[in-house]
C-alpha cells in the first residue's frame, strides 16, 4: 500500500449499492475494517441509520488511533519521500518507518510541488495505451485567471522540450494548461525535479500553469512522486542548461525507447484542451510563442465574437535566432523582409500556414491599408478570412472548445494536427485570420532528411488517415474537398 499506512484513507465510505434482487442496499468499501454486507434496504431502516452512526463513530475513533500499521505493509511501491535534490544522483531509500499522520488530508504549503497522485490511478485512454492525471500541479493563479478571461492557452511538451515553457509563460498573461509526457522513472524523476524548478524561478509559471501528466502503460514509473528540494546552487536564469544539465543523465537505453515508441501528441493535446476552464483554447506547441500582449489583445477581441463555428488563425514565424523576439508586427514584417524571420515552415512543408495568406497579412502595417489604425493601437481584429482552405493546413487557432478533439489513433509524426482542422473544415467552421497578433517559433526550419522512424510514423498515420476520412465524410455527410471521392 502506497501513502496509507495508517489505515484511515477510505473510512466512511459507505455507499449504496444495487443488489441482484434490484433493491437497495448498504455496502461498505473499507473491507479491512468491518465488513458489513449487504442487507436488504427494506428490512429496517433504523438499522441502517445505526449502521451508519457506528461507522461514523469508528471512522473518528480510527482517525484519533496512533498506532500505525506500517510494519505489516509491504512495500510495492516507494512511498512520498522527502528527499534532497542531488543533481547527480536519485535519491532513494524507502524508511523503515515512516511517522503517523494525517498529512494526506490537509494542504501543506511546503509539499506544494509535488505531484499528488498515485501513480497506480489514473485514467486510461480509449486503447488502453496510456494513463492519465488531470492537474497534477496547479498554478496558484489559474483559476482565477480561467474566470477573468475567456481564452485559455493549451499546449503539450515531452519532458526535454519543457524548458520552453519559460518563455511561453512570460509571454501569454492568461490562464495555461500544460500537459506533459514521461516515460519510465528516469523521466519522472527529472521532469518532477524539473517542475519544481519551474515553479520556483519562474513566478508566471507557478501563478498560470496547470499541470497534467500523461504515461504509457509500458513504460509506467514503478516509483510514486516524491518531494525535491532546489539546490542551493540553480540558476534560474538558464531553463535550458538546466534541463539539459538533468536529462544528459537518462540512460542512453531509456533515450532509444523514446525514439522506437510514438510520441502520442494527440493524446496530449486533448488532455491540454479539457484542462482549461474557459470557453476559449488557443491550443499550440510548446515551442510556439505568443507575441507580447497577445493575450490581453485577443481577450479584448473575443468579448465581441460571438460565433461557434469561427477558427480565428494566429499566424506564426519562425525567427532567427540572432534577433530578439519581435516587439510587434511592424518589427516582425521588418524583420521578415531582412530574411530574419519567415512564416513557420514555409521552406520545410509549405501546405502547413499556406492557406493563411502571408502576402496579405503582411499588407496592413502599412500606412493607409484599412487595417492600419489596428495595427497601431495593437487592437485585435479580422484581417481576412482563409479562402483556399487545402488539405494538410494546419494553422494554430483560437476557438471555442467544442471543436472536435484530436483523433488518438494519430500518433507520432504527421496527421495528428491537420486531421484536426480537416474535420473543422468538413464540419462547416470558417477560418479568420487575426492581426496584429501573432506567434513565434525559434529556427529557421531547413529542409534536412527525415528520419527512418519518423517516416515509419508518417506512413503509418496516411493509412490510417484512409479510415479517417470515410468516418468524417460519415459523421457529416461532406467532402467538400473531394477527400473521399478521390481514392474512389
Ligand atoms: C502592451 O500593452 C501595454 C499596456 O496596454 C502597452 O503599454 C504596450 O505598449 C503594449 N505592447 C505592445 C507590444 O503592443
Ligand atoms: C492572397 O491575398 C492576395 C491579396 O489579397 C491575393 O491577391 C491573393 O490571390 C491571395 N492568395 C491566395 C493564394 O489566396
Ligand atoms: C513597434 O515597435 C517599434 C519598436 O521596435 C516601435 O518603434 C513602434 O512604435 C511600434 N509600433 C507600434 C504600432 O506599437
Amino acid at each position: 500500500m502506497y501513502g496509507d499506512q495508517c489505515g484511515v484513507r477510505g473510512l466512511g465510505g459507505s455507499n449504496f449499492a444495487r443488489t441482484n434482487s434490484g433493491e437497495f442496499c448498504l455496502a461498505c468499501q473499507h473491507t479491512s475494517m468491518i465488513q458489513l454486507g449487504c442487507r436488504p434496504w427494506n428490512l429496517s431502516l433504523v438499522s441502517v441509520i445505526i449502521l451508519a452512526f457506528s461507522n461514523m463513530l469508528l471512522t473518528f475513533f480510527l482517525l484519533q488511533s496512533e498506532n500505525c500499521r506500517s510494519g505489516d505493509v509491504s512495500h510495492p511501491l516507494e512511498a512520498n519521500l522527502f528527499t534532497e535534490w542531488n543533481l547527480g544522483s536519485f535519491a532513494q531509500d524507502v524508511p523503515t518507518s515512516r511517522p503517523c499522520s494525517v498529512r494526506s488530508y490537509q494542504t501543506v504549503p511546503d509539499e506544494e510541488d509535488t505531484l499528488m497522485i498515485d501513480i497506480r490511478r489514473g485514467r486510461w485512454d480509449a486503447r488502453r495505451l496510456f494513463k492519465t492525471f488531470d492537474a497534477v500541479l496547479t498554478g496558484s493563479g489559474f483559476s482565477s485567471l480561467s474566470e477573468s478571461h475567456l481564452v485559455s492557452l493549451a499546449t503539450q511538451s515531452s519532458v526535454e522540450k519543457l524548458h520552453s515553457i519559460v518563455q511561453v509563460a512570460h509571454h501569454w498573461t492568461g490562464p495555461i494548461s500544460v500537459a506533459l509526457y514521461a516515460a519510465g522513472d528516469e523521466e519522472f524523476d527529472v521532469l518532477q525535479k524539473y517542475l519544481v524548478y519551474l515553479r520556483k524561478c519562474y513566478p508566471p509559471i507557478r501563478d498560470r500553469v496547470l499541470f497534467s501528466l500523461l504515461m504509457p502503460k509500458d513504460r509506467m514509473p514503478t516509483k510514486q512522486p516524491r518531494r525535491y528540494e532546489l539546490p542551493e546552487d540553480v540558476d534560474c536564469v538558464k531553463p535550458e542548461a538546466t534541463l539539459q544539465q538533468l536529462v544528459s543523465r537518462i540512460s542512453s537505453q531509456q533515450t532509444a525507447w523514446r525514439v522506437q515508441n510514438t510520441y502520442p501528441q494527440n493524446h496530449l493535446r486533448n488532455l491540454a484542451r479539457k484542462n482549461c476552464q474557459t470557453d476559449y483554447v488557443f491550443l499550440t506547441d510548446v515551442d510556439i510563442v505568443p507575441s507580447f500582449n497577445l493575450t490581453q489583445g485577443l481577450n479584448e477581441f473575443l468579448k465581441s465574437a460571438n460565433c461557434d463555428k469561427c477558427a480565428y488563425v494566429i499566424p506564426t514565424y519562425e525567427l532567427d535566432t540572432r534577433v530578439r523576439f519581435p516587439y510587434n508586427k511592424s518589427e516582425l514584417v521588418r524583420i521578415a523582409e531582412k530574411g530574419l524571420a519567415r512564416p513557420f515552415h514555409q521552406k520545410v512543408f509549405i501546405h502547413n500556414q499556406f492557406a493563411t495568406n502571408f502576402t496579405r497579412w503582411v499588407q496592413d502595417v502599412k500606412p493607409g491599408n484599412k487595417g492600419y489604425a489596428y495595427v497601431n493601437k495593437g487592437k485585435v481584429y479580422v484581417c481576412h478570412d482563409v479562402t483556399n482552405f487545402e488539405f494538410l493546413y494546419e494553422p494554430f487557432y483560437v476557438a471555442k472548445d467544442i471543436a472536435p478533439s484530436h483523433d488518438e489513433r494519430f500518433m507520432g509524426y504527421g496527421y495528428t494536427r491537420n486531421t484536426q482542422v480537416y474535420e473543422m473544415y468538413v464540419a462547416g467552421y470558417q477560418f479568420k485570420v487575426l492581426s496584429p497578433i501573432f506567434t513565434g517559433h525559434w529556427g529557421l526550419q531547413t529542409k534536412k532528411g527525415r528520419p527512418a522512424w519518423r517516416e515509419k510514423q508518417n506512413n503509418f498515420n496516411r493509412k490510417h488517415f484512409d479510415v479517417f476520412k470515410k468516418e468524417v465524410f460519415a459523421r457529416y455527410m461532406r467532402d467538400p474537398l473531394k477527400m473521399v471521392k478521390k481514392s474512389r
